[in-house]
């Protein structure tokens, strides 16, 4: 799916993101499986990540997330009618984390929903929660992308382990007198689908003893599979989105994309002529946090002033599906102080 928007503009009012509070590091990592920070870093960029305690799940790390963004944009829970959640690792998979946060949040008046598209899903709500504003059905809309990978993650498989973690974001988003959105590109290619699973715990593959001593309930990659795909959906889709609005590169103040791995990001920059000031690098801090990792993005250059209102900014996330997205958006409002 490709378009501009056209009607009444629609931007993020308020932003917020939270990360839990224990840092594993590379160094850390390497006691527990044969790795190295030199191998990590070189090959990934990333020094180190968050995991959640024990008792910690999605809602834990996105609701300080959610608070922070309703502040900013200084509206009242009760005044959010519309909940996207996009995460593949919600607290259970019904009830869903957006009716749990929703009544955590005291969002009564929400219609909440889970949305699953791998690392691009805080993309997909976005486009979700655009519509339903744009259209009128929605006034104020709460859009949630996080991820607790941790959970998830062989921690006895080294190829995987040592590029996740986790972390929150959220947005709202409401009608504007001008800006805002100018147009998103998505899409999904299942038959690319087998190179980043979960393999076990759906209606194909429901839990048994046998799929849990096979330990099929963990993440599984094909990371050459995945890195190629990667580089080339992290041009394209953005590419392709900014001739859809009649934009270039060069009119692009701010490029947000998705914190996988350093490597394809600069693969990235260098295919579409980003300088590097133009690019939000946090990967060596945070990880890959799946959907927490472009508002994780957005937080750190609201803070150190690179987004500010009148900012044309683009986000391009990719991931499990395999599926892309793209966003477009004319900043409006100061973000800064995103941190919960
Ligand atoms: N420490 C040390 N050695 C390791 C580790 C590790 N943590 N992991 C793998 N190796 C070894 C491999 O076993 C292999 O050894 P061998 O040559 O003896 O077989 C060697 O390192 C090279 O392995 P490669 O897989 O070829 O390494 P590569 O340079 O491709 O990097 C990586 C691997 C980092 C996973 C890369 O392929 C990648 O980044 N892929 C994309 C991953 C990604 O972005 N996933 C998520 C995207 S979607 C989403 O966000 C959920």
């Amino acid at each position: 799916m490709i378009g501009r928007t056209n009607g009444s503009p629609v931007s993020i009012t308020g932003l917020g993101v939270h990360v839990p509070e224990r840092v594993l590091t590379n160094d850390e990592l390497a006691t527990m499986v044969d790795t190295s920070d030199e191998w990590i870093r070189s090959r990934t960029g990333i020094r180190e990540r968050r995991v959640a305690g024990p008792d910690e799940a999605m809602t834990d790390v996105a609701l300080p997330a959610a608070r922070r963004a309703l502040e900013q944009a200084g509206a009242d829970a009760s005044e959010i009618d519309c909940l996207v959640v996009a995460t593949v690792t919600p607290d259970t998979m019904f009830p869903t984390t957006s009716a749990l946060m929703a009544d955590a949040l005291g969002a009564p008046n929400a219609a909440a929903y889970d949305l699953l598209a791998g690392c691009t899903g805080f993309m997909y709500a976005l486009v979700q929660a655009y519509g339903m504003v744009a259209s009128g059905l929605s006034h104020k809309a709460l859009v949630v992308g996080g991820d607790v990978l941790s959970k998830i993650v062989d921690w006895s498989d080294r190829s995987t382990c040592v590029l996740f973690g986790d972390g929150a974001g959220a947005v709202v988003l409401e009608r504007v007198e001008e800006g805002g959105f100018l147009g998103f590109e998505l899409g999904a290619d299942g038959g690319g689908g087998e190179h980043l699973a979960l393999p076990a715990g759906g209606s194909r593959l429901p839990t048994t003893a046998e799929t849990v001593a096979e330990r099929r309930h963990f993440v599984t990659m094909n990371g050459r599979e995945v890195f190629k795909f990667a580089t080339r959906v992290m041009v394209s889709s953005a590419e392709a989105l900014l001739a859809e609005c009649d934009e270039t590169m060069d009119q692009v103040d701010v490029y947000v994309p998705h914190q996988a791995n350093v490597r394809i990001i600069d693969h990235a920059t260098k295919k579409l002529g980003v300088p590097e000031e133009k690019t939000v690098v946090n990967v060596d801090r945070y990880g890959n946090t799946s959907s927490g990792s472009i508002p994780l993005a957005l937080a750190d250059a609201s803070d150190d002033g690179r987004i500010e209102p009148g900012k044309l900014v683009l986000m391009t996330g990719m991931g499990a599906g395999l599926t892309w997205g793209s966003a477009l958006i004319r900043w409006t409002h100061s973000t800064n102080g995103a941190a919960a």
